[in-house]
């Protein structure tokens, strides 16, 4: 079964090791330690037989607090398409409501069919398309959802 808890530090190690083929040059082990650091309560991991498959961070707006933010996912290839996502997704925005967050945004690289298939499953729609949102000239799409 797949269960969802927050993060520890012991963690840390793992999941960069996790993240490092999903999000190849993305830094993950820096940003984990800013969101451990920033928003601890909205970061969290999945596990399976105490093996972590996948995390999910989140963050909120300083200058709107009802404005959160679905920072990252990622589930490891051999458990997707097994509700993990979901799951983590439920956690992130039922911690997100307890904080009277009330929407959520995120954005997406237009190529990942997956997960935009995935982000509109669970409820999110195109609100933006920014150009250059990554240096030097990376578009995103920008995905919002009502809590
Ligand atoms: C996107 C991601 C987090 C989805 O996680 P997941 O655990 O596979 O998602 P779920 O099993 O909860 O899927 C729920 C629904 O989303 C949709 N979905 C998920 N993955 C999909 C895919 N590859 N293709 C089409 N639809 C998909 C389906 O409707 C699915 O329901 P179904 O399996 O009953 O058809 C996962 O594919 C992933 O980690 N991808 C690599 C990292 C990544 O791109 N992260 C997002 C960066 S912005």
């Amino acid at each position: 079964m797949i269960t969802i808890r927050n993060f520890t530090d012991s963690d840390y190690a793992v999941l960069c090791e996790l993240d490092a083929p999903m999000f190849s040059g993305m830094g993950g082990p820096i940003l984990f330690r800013h969101i451990q650091e920033l928003f601890g309560e909205l970061f969290f991991v999945a596990e399976y037989d105490g093996k972590i498959i996948g995390y999910i961070l989140g963050g909120v707006h300083l200058e709107d607090a009802a404005l959160g933010k679905l920072v990252r996912i990622g589930v490891c290839k051999g458990f997707q398409r097994k509700e993990c996502g979901t799951k983590l997704t439920d956690a992130l925005f039922s911690r997100m409501k307890e904080r009277g967050i009330k929407r959520v945004h995120l954005t997406v690289a237009e190529t990942n069919a997956p997960a935009i298939s995935f982000y509109k499953k669970i409820g999110f729609v195109q609100k933006d398309y920014r150009e250059n949102y990554f240096y030097p000239d990376i578009p995103r799409l920008v995905l919002e959802k009502e809590l």
